[in-house]
């Protein structure tokens, strides 16, 4: 690869995440030799301008790994062009500087525009056999007008060109949960309906809209967050295991899992979904606004979403998956949490049949990145009769403080953008994929229409309406509030 070229190289996307892991991977040496990188915006300014800019961007996020030299080898690799991306004239010049290696493209710009880039793209000769096109969620709202873009986008680019960015896929853990279940011979066997009851994934927010919700608002948390990363955490926990990590190998696996999802339809949709939106409360400590005074006026965006999906397959045939993100809750907490069945017989009295005395995995995300698992063990003593407690072991590179220290926590990014200049397009989603899920949750939508479901408000600072904590109460089950 010669190039990689960002357009809106400027924007937020960029100088947040994809500088500074550009940075890393430099850091880390593991850039490809030669490659230039060229900022690609509107803005009229000079490469010098544009690099001063990234420096800082980079700069605030170093956190204690700046090094010198490794800021001037990306410093000599950085350019910058100011251009009209959905004009070809104006990509012509761009090309140029890209000259005749191979080109990898990413648009960190409004996905609003990307028919019209990648048609201009073609139209300036990036968009050859070599070259390659990275796009960053959400493509689309709806089914719709996902094909209406990425038809533009296979006029322009082959399937394998195209790499659909889920960042929640870069994510070390995620990939962890792939090596935990595939990796070792213990987990597979218990990994169905069977010994699992059922299975809760948590993406939970303490940041609110704020001034994205220009954005935000046509999309809501079903299809800012639930469409995608959800979705794929959903696929990788209960996928079948792939013959290989061939790219097509994991995502055929991913495909037939949302494919089993069973739709919502509008007689389900009051009992298994909930959608809240978010009112003034605190949260860290500080009043916040509510959702409709940031916008400035009301809306039904929902802000919280919980939702239990049914896999209408024999491997999770009756294990509900408990889905729920919101904004301004009261943690940052991404994690999956995997419930076992208790024993069926307990030899220990009562106790040790509840929900709690069964074993549990957490594969938590963030804050921490750690995955750990649940025993239960003897309470050391005399006691007559034998008392059990549980003991959280973690299985990850978290705790333990045996062999090397845990590795720098990388930007999700920085995995992702290594893979797609390397042309391994395992870690991104496919067309099919990305199809799939926008028509199940185009479902869940249309159920809301019909059925006139609207956000029921929750405090900042809460975990989202109390509907969502009935959600589970009515199968007998709650959320994890353990850490
Ligand atoms: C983005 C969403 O894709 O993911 C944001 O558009 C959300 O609304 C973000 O805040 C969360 O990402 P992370 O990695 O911080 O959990």
């Amino acid at each position: 690869m010669t190039a990689l070229v960002l357009f809106g190289g400027g924007g937020d996307l960029a100088m947040r995440m994809l500088l500074p892991s550009l940075y890393f991977l430099e850091h880390d040496g593991l850039l490809p030799d030669g490659l230039k990188i060229i900022g690609a915006a509107r803005s009229e300014e000079t490469p010098e301008e544009y690099i001063a800019k990234v420096r800082t961007a980079v700069e605030s996020k170093a956190d204690g790994h700046w090094s010198d030299d490794a800021w001037s080898r990306l410093e000599a690799r950085l350019d910058y062009l100011a251009v009209d991306a959905t004009s070809a004239e104006s990509l012509k010049p761009l090309k140029d500087k890209v000259g005749d290696g191979a080109c990898t493209s990413f648009l960190a710009v409004s996905p609003s525009l990307y028919a019209k880039i990648v048609t201009a793209m073609r139209a300036a000769g990036l968009a050859e056999p070599e070259d390659r096109v990275v796009l960053e969620k959400p493509v689309g709202r709806d089914l719709e007008s996902f094909r209406a873009i990425d038809d533009a986008v296979a006029d322009a680019f082959s399937e394998h060109q195209v790499f659909r960015i889920d960042h929640y896929l870069g994510k070390e853990t995620v990939q962890n949960l792939i090596a935990l279940r595939f990796g070792n011979v213990i987990f597979e066997p218990l990994w169905n309906n069977l010994s699992i009851d059922h299975v809760q994934i948590t993406v939970g927010e303490t940041v609110g809209v704020g001034d994205r919700w220009p954005y935000y608002d046509e999309y809501g948390a079903l299809r800012d967050m639930l469409q995608n990363h959800m979705l794929q955490l959903l696929c990788l926990v209960a996928m079948e295991p792939p013959s290989d990590l061939d790219p097509d190998s994991v995502r055929n696996e991913k495909v037939k899992v949302i494919r089993s999802l069973r739709p919502i339809t509008d007689e389900d949709a009051e009992r298994t979904t909930v959608r809240g939106q978010y009112v003034s409360g605190t949260v860290d400590g500080k009043r916040v606004p509510g959702y409709d005074e940031e916008r400035g006026s009301d809306s039904d965006t929902e802000t919280f979403v919980a939702i239990r999906v049914d896999i209408d397959n024999w491997r999770w045939a009756g294990v509900p998956f408990f889905l729920r993100t919101g904004k301004r809750l009261p943690e940052k907490r991404t994690e999956i949490v995997i419930q076992f069945k208790p024993v069926p017989h307990s030899i220990f009295g009562q106790d040790a049949r509840d929900e709690d005395a069964a074993n549990r995995m957490i594969i938590e995300l963030q804050p921490e990145e750690d995955i750990s698992l649940t025993v239960m063990n003897k309470k050391p003593g005399l006691d007559q009769r034998m008392q059990l407690q549980p003991i959280k072991m973690s299985l990850s590179w978290g705790v333990g403080g045996k062999g090397d220290a845990p590795p720098r926590r990388r930007i999700a990014y920085e995995r992702l953008l290594l893979d797609a200049l390397n042309g391994d397009s395992t870690l991104f989603v496919r067309r099919d994929e990305a199809e799939k899920a926008w028509e199940w949750v185009d479902g869940v939508s249309q159920a809301w229409v019909d059925g006139n479901v609207k956000p029921l408000p929750y405090r900042a600072g809460t975990w989202g309406p109390d509907a969502a904590d009935m959600l589970m109460a009515r199968t007998g089950r709650d959320w994890n509030t353990s850490d």
